[in-house]
């Protein structure tokens, strides 16, 4: 068997231990700030990243480093509380671990979180902006021999946000009186901050929302099969000049992210009580 899957098959086996042979139906991943939801499950029983053999531990800001089993929105759900970025150092194999154990322990759904910069003009700080596409600086994650098991070498990637799930997602938005925009995703390496030249640069070529993390779990969760629903928080307009004094770190982004965490919790456990 390849290596990876092996590890992969461990580490849901162990998952799926400390469920009590439960399988949830949805993943969950939780952007910087946005951990709080993972309060919202019910009879959670909580799995510890560094209990999970494979599995790194997360060091960004913002994300604490746990898997969180248990009901919301009346179905069995695992939330990752933090992800693996790029920037972290770890390669892609371990950036998208999370997603590949997810789909062998059974999951069909991946919702996607993310603190993003808003880079359209008219986004504002606090919006909570649907996924519709995405754009990536990131080397792909599905270099190298490919895992025959999940998917096709050549993985088509039109559809990659689950058109069903968008218009689940505006149609409970809708119920609840909330406003959601939609945008197209830009993702690049980070750690560092665009320059204005670049903000300038990737919005002209379709850009959004800019951030570092996101897509390479899209690309293995729709390598999977799995269906995603993605949606970010913008945290912070992006400078497209170099005149102003603004600038941003990462505690302000967590800060912002933390406020529309309530919204966004709401917002998924309605979805997914409507799946
Ligand atoms: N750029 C990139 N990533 C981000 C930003 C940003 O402005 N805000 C939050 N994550």
């Amino acid at each position: 068997m390849d290596s990876r899957l092996r590890t992969y098959k461990l580490a849901a086996d162990y998952i799926l231990k400390q469920t009590g042979g439960k399988v949830p139906l949805i993943g969950i991943i939780l952007g910087s700030g946005l951990g709080r939801l993972a309060d919202r499950i019910e009879d959670p029983i909580v799995i510890p990243y560094k209990n999970i053999l494979g599995f790194p531990v997360s060091t960004a800001i913002g994300h604490k480093g746990n898997l969180i089993f248990g009901t919301l929105g009346g179905k069995y759900v695992i939330a990752m509380q933090g992800r693996f970025h790029y920037y972290e150092g770890y390669p892609m194999e371990l950036v998208t671990i999370g997603v590949r154990t997810l789909a062998v322990l059974g999951v069909k759904f991946l919702f996607v979180s993310n603190a993003a910069g808003g880079c359209n003009p008219d986004f504002r700080v606090g919006d909570l902006v649907i996924i519709r596409d995405h754009i990536s600086l990131f080397p792909n994650p599905l270099i190298g021999p490919n895992l025959d098991e999940f998917g096709p070498r050549f993985l088509d990637m039109t559809c990659a946000y689950d058109l069903e799930l968008q218009k689940i997602a505006e149609d409970c938005a809708a119920q609840m009186g909330i406003t959601l925009k939609k945008g197209v995703y830009f993702g690049s390496t980070g750690p560092t901050y665009e320059t204005p030249a670049e903000v300038r640069f990737y919005r002209t070529i379709g850009a959004d929302l800019l951030g570092m993390s996101t897509i390479p779990e899209v690309i293995v969760a729709r390598h999977c099969g799995m269906r995603v629903f993605g949606m970010s928080v913008v945290t912070n307009a992006t400078n497209v000049d170099n005149e102003s004094k603004e600038f941003h770190d990462g505690g302000e982004v967590v800060q912002q992210a933390d406020a529309a965490a309530t919204r966004m919790t709401e917002l998924f456990s309605k979805i997914i009580a409507a799946l």
